[in-house]
Formats: structure tokens, C-alpha cells, sequence
């Protein structure tokens, strides 16, 4: 049976992940800030295995993936018991939008380091934050190859458990080591943020 997805945050990238794992048969339960009939609307076209809960409820998933913006992540500290869960973190640590995209001063940590102290024991995996959302919604497939989605995480049973559902919605995932170093790279800013790979073969 599919790993069930949570996503907090039904926006550009909520929506985008949702429509991927809701084409490869997984149950997806996504939510924003409000009641989940806001989300009537939106969730329409991503199909039937898509429903609309709160953010409660979508962080009780098997794999919960976090697609809100970085000023709501401390509102998740208290919404349930984090310990143990599998949490993917796709956010950017972004304090201000276009023109000037400043992120927030986090000194040496990475900012999945600081969501995992927001969310106390959960096991997190940075993925999903690099592509913009107008490419990482198109098929990952591309050409004889798959596009890459880079995971990093200090959990490795964690991390292969995200690397597996990236896989069986067609992409490739790419292991970049502990949230410290690999995430690093991976978060705004960082040396991978914005590119878009393919992997052949
Ligand atoms: N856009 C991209 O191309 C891109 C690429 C990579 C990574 N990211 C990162 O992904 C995250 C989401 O970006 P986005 O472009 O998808 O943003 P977005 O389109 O503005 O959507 C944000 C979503 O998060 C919800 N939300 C806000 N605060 C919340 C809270 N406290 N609890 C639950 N849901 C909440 C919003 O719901 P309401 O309508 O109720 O506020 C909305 O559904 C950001 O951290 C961003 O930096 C974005």
C-alpha cells in the first residue's frame, strides 16, 4: 500500500507536489491556514486521491511535506507530537519576496536545522525546495532521463524512505549527505537553488 502524503501549504508548490503524487496513486491530505473547505476550489484539478484536512491532520500522514512559507513554520511547532516523523522540508528561508529575495539570518545553521528545532524529534529531509514551481509541476520525465530532486538529512532510514516516493513519482533523487552540509547547498542561496538537472540513465 502507497505511504500516505501530508502537505502544509496548498500554494504554488503545494499544489505541484500534490499533483505528482496524487498521478502515481498515493493518497495526498493537503491543507493551508484555514478550514480545509477553503481548498475546494483549489484542489479540484489535482483529482480524487487529493483531500482537503487541517494542518493537523496532514501532519499525522506517513510522509509530510512542508510547503508554506518560512514566517509559518514556528506556527507548527505545537500542532502535534513531532517525534519520529518523516518530514520533508521544502521551504526557503525567504523573509522578502521580488525584487530583492532576502532571507533570514540564521547564522551557521542551515534553515533545516532550524526547522528541525521547530519541530522537535521529527526526522527531516530537505527536498523538493530547489525547482521552481512552473518546471517542478511539468513531468519529470525529460528526454531518456528524470529530473533530480536532491534530499539531504541526518535520518538515512528517512531519507530513504523520501527517496523512494521521489522515485515512484519519476523523479530522481539525489543523496547530498546531512542537513548541515548537503541542505546547504540545497537552500536559497545555496549552489544548487534554482537549477533544474536531469539525470540520464
Ligand atoms: N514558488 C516556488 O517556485 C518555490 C520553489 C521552491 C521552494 N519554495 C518554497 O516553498 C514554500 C511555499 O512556496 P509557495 O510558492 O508554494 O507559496 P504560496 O503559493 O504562497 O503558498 C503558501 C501556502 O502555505 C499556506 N500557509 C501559509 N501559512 C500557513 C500555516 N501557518 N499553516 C498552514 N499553511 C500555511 C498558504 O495558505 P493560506 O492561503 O491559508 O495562507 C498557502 O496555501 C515557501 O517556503 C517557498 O520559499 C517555493
Amino acid at each position: 500500500m502507497k505511504k500516505s502524503i501530508g502537505i502544509i501549504g496548498a500554494g504554488n508548490i503545494g499544489k505541484a507536489v500534490a499533483g505528482h503524487f496524487a498521478k502515481a496513486g498515493f493518497p495526498v491530505l493537503i491543507s493551508n491556514s484555514q478550514d480545509p473547505e477553503s481548498l475546494t476550489g483549489a484542489i479540484t484539478l489535482l483529482g480524487q486521491g487529493v483531500k482537503a484536512v487541517t494542518s493537523a491532520e496532514a501532519a499525522k500522514a506517513d510522509i509530510v511535506i512542508l510547503a508554506l512559507p518560512w514566517s509559518g513554520v514556528p506556527s507548527l511547532s505545537g500542532l502535534i507530537d513531532w517525534n519520529g516523523r518523516v518530514v520533508v522540508d521544502a521551504t526557503n528561508h525567504f523573509i522578502t519576496h521580488a525584487p530583492d529575495f532576502q532571507v533570514a539570518d540564521l547564522g551557521a545553521l542551515a534553515s533545516s536545522e532550524v526547522v528541525q528545532q521547530y519541530l522537535l524529534g521529527a526526522r527531516i529531509v530537505k527536498a523538493f525546495n530547489t525547482i521552481f514551481f512552473k518546471i517542478l509541476e511539468q513531468d519529470p520525465h525529460v528526454g531518456n532521463g528524470n529530473r533530480v530532486l536532491f534530499v539531504s538529512g541526518d535520518d538515512q532510514k528517512a531519507k530513504e524512505v523520501v527517496s523512494q516516493a521521489i522515485t515512484e513519482i519519476g523523479f530522481a533523487p539525489v543523496d547530498l549527505g546531512s542537513l548541515a552540509v548537503g541542505s546547504k547547498f540545497q537552500q536559497a542561496k545555496g549552489a544548487l537553488a534554482t537549477l533544474n538537472f536531469i539525470k540520464i540513465g
